[in-house]
């Protein structure tokens, strides 16, 4: 037995009604588009730090990622990590995003800190994994 690949509609259509328990509006799914989302903060011409992910709309969710957020290690601690994300958090309510997902490193407890001040809640069943291609 062969994996097929496919990125029809129908066949989508198909996969998530012998699949999913949960009701979704079908005559919504359209094929995925994802918009890349990226803001960054420049003090004059030099760059401090940025926050970057996507949103990706499925027809019946939009759903958001954090993909990475970084500020330049002498810019840290005054509050420009927030400033960024609240920023993100923003424009992903602008576009109607259902939610923003992101992966941390478990020791990471700054990032930790600031995103749950940002109003993330930890998933405690959530498992970080990855697959580098390169
Ligand atoms: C995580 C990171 C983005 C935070 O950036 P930052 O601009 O320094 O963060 P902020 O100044 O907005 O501070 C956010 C919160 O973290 C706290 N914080 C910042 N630096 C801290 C430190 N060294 N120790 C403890 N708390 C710290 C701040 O006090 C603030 O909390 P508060 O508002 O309750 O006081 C930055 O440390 C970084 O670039 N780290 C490397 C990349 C990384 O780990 N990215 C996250 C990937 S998910």
């Amino acid at each position: 037995m062969d994996a097929k690949f496919t990125n029809n509609a129908e066949d989508i259509k198909n996969i998530m009604n012998s699949f999913w328990e949960k009701k979704v509006d079908f005559s919504q799914v359209k094929l995925v588009s994802a918009e890349p989302v990226w803001f960054y903060l420049e003090d004059e011409t030099k760059l401090v730090g940025y926050i970057n992910g996507f949103i990706i709309d499925y027809g019946y969710c939009k759903e958001a990622e954090i993909t990475n957020l970084e500020i330049k290690s002498n810019m840290r601690g005054r509050g420009y990590s927030k400033q960024l994300v609240d920023k993100f958090i923003s424009y992903c309510k602008n576009k109607s995003a259902d939610l923003i997902s992101l992966r941390v490193e478990k020791d990471n407890e700054i990032a930790k800190h600031l995103y749950l001040k940002s109003g993330f809640e930890e998933d405690q069943k959530g498992l970080l994994m990855n697959l580098n291609l390169k």
